[in-house]
């Protein structure tokens, strides 16, 4: 059911086509306050069409629209305010909550079409650092969200598995490593490894040499550095793998850097083709003058391929292999001009499809307000993260509901729920402030406090044995008080629709604060386990809240408990 929609056609028959069903629809607009109605719609557009004063066109139109769901409809100067029929809204909406349940909410504007989201991405022996962080979160709800709205989502990991730095971490590795350190602490002996080396190779630049002759060999696909390498990958895949099971992200594809190896000749065979690649200071670019860019670098002098030849080709296979409709890369703020390079110069070769290339920046995750950085131990190394919020998580249910029957699942999927949701309320272009105890707080805007709404309405619901299958029963309540819940219930569709247009999973997360507020409100007002004719009307109500939230929360990628 949407109102506007059902707004927006009558609006369009009355005026005989001035305006198009679409453009009536965005001009449809949600009052401030409830005092002007559940919906406004003002005439200053109309006005130029049909050379009338706004007010005047409000005055007339507001005699011809006849529909039930509005009780009362207000001309306030050049603005129409619409008060829809609460019981009938109300009674409407609770019924196809509790008929679609779960698939309340869904869309169809993806027409079973591909996106392919590129997110996570971390690099091979590195930490997985606060960026990859907020990549995986953000890419993880951008798929949940767009697959709610009709489309397939194609996760892909693409793995910083290539390049001189595996040289470099070789070289390390034959000079002072150690296999059985490695195999306890993969990434931590790893990263060890690489800042012994950049520090030694200060005194000592034949270093870099070396490096650059294991990288060269790796390149030719000698034996033993591949071997070193896959074993490198091997080690750190594995502890990627653990923080993707406590966040219980799963990936269609691991295809990083490297799997591109062998189709970059294509690549740089086609810009020759195209006449694209140019020679600057003996390596080979594409040059971008004529958007204000710069080059975007080929090849380098030695003959070797860059990050970006690499991106090129990987856009390329994906096009070819799973023929995306859109293409998403949830990649920092800092890679920018990288992704507008990329775009730029497949559409110099004459790919239409670039334009459906779609980079989804976010912002930094400061502590004390700077930036964390991988440099030097002053990482924040996210499975302690994790680690710590599940304990804190467990702590707090030890205090408050000593006797709940799986705490450890449940301290895992608050923990982990809260980490997540401090995340996805920002607009993802604001940097935000690190810090487990916001992150955990059981009321202001968190997830342990959309969790902790869920599963209070849950227990109502139990205390009072009520089931889906009673139906929305007969209407006794004027839902006054209702009204707010209700009128947010009304608002998920747009909000998800809202949160894929602006790929901005913050809107569902607000969304979801908004609903519990109002749900907590309700609660504290109103008796709903007091037996009266108004009971199963409220339960009903209760019920529809739990679904939202619920599913809600899915689209974040975080879990809810029934009770904690
Ligand atoms: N591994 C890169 C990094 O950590 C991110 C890769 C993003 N994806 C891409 N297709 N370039 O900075």
């Amino acid at each position: 059911m949407n109102y506007k929609k059902e707004l927006s056609q009558q609006l369009f028959t009355i005026l005989e086509g001035q305006l198009e069903a679409g453009e009536l629809e965005r001009l449809i607009e949600k009052p401030k306050h409830q005092d002007y109605g559940d919906l406004a719609f003002p005439c200053f557009t109309l006005a130029k069409t049909m050379r009338k004063s706004p007010n005047v066109i409000a005055q007339e139109l507001s005699q011809k629209i006849k529909s039930p769901l509005f009780e009362k409809i207000e001309v306030v100067g050049a603005y129409l305010n619409f008060f829809l029929n609460k019981s009938k809204v109300s009674e409407q909406i609770i019924s196809e909550i509790l008929t679609q349940k779960d698939q309340f909410g869904a869309q169809d504007i993806g027409a079973n079409r591909n996106v392919t989201i590129d997110m996570s991405s971390p690099n091979i022996a590195k930490p997985f650092s606060m960026g990859h962080l907020r990549s995986t979160v953000i890419g993880n709800a951008l798929a949940k969200i767009s697959e709610k709205c009709g489309y397939k989502p194609i996760k892909i990991n693409h793995l910083g598995d290539w390049g001189t730095q595996f040289g470099k971490l070789i070289t390390a590795y034959k000079l002072w490593g150690d296999a059985e350190k490695v195999k306890l602490n993969p990434i931590k002996e790893l990263l060890t490894l690489y800042i012994k080396f950049h520090d030694e190779a200060e005194n000592n630049p034949s270093l870099v040499d070396e490096g650059r002759g294991w990288f060269k060999k790796l390149e030719d696909g000698d034996k033993e550095a591949l071997e070193l390498w896959q074993w490198f990958r091997d080690e750190s895949l594995k502890e990627f793998s653990r923080i993707y099971e406590l966040m219980n992200v799963q990936f269609d594809s691991f295809n990083g850097e490297a799997f591109y190896n062998d189709k970059m000749d294509r690549v740089v065979q086609l810009l020759e083709e195209k006449e694209l690649l140019v020679e600057s200071d003996q390596a080979q670019v594409v040059e971008l003058t004529e958007i204000e860019l710069p080059p975007c670098l080929i090849k380098k002098s030695d003959g070797a391929t860059l990050y970006a030849t690499r991106d090129l080709a990987a856009a390329i296979y994906r096009k070819e292999n799973y023929d995306f409709n859109l293409s998403l890369y949830v990649v920092g703020h800092e890679q920018s001009l990288h992704f507008k390079q990329l775009i730029a110069v497949l559409g110099k070769m004459g790919y239409e499809w670039s334009e459906k290339m779609v980079h989804v920046p976010f912002g930094m995750m400061l502590k004390d307000g700077k930036k964390m950085s991988t440099r030097k131990g002053k990482v924040v190394l996210l499975e302690e993260v994790l680690t710590e919020s599940i304990s804190m998580a467990r702590h707090n249910i030890e205090e408050k509901n000593p006797n709940l029957a799986n705490k450890d699942e449940v301290a895992k999927q608050v923990g982990v729920g809260a980490v997540m949701f401090h995340d996805l309320k920002n607009y993802r272009m604001n940097d935000i402030e690190f810090s487990l105890e916001e992150m955990l707080r059981f009321e202001g805007e968190t997830g342990p406090y959309v969790q902790y709404t869920y599963a209070r309405a849950c227990s109502i619901l139990r205390k009072a044995q009520w089931q889906p299958e009673s139906g929305m029963p007969a209407n006794h309540l004027t839902w006054d008080q209702e009204w707010k819940v209700v009128s947010l219930l009304l608002e998920f569709s747009n909000t998800i629709k809202r949160a894929f247009d602006n790929l901005d999973p913050s809107q569902v997360a607000k969304y979801i604060v908004d609903l519990a507020q109002a749900f907590n409100k309700y609660y504290g007002e109103v008796k709903i386990l007091e037996e009266n004719e108004e009971q199963q009307a409220r339960l009903a109500l209760v019920y529809s809240v739990t679904v939202v939230l619920k599913e809600g929360l899915r689209l974040l990628g975080i879990e809810a408990p029934e009770e904690m």
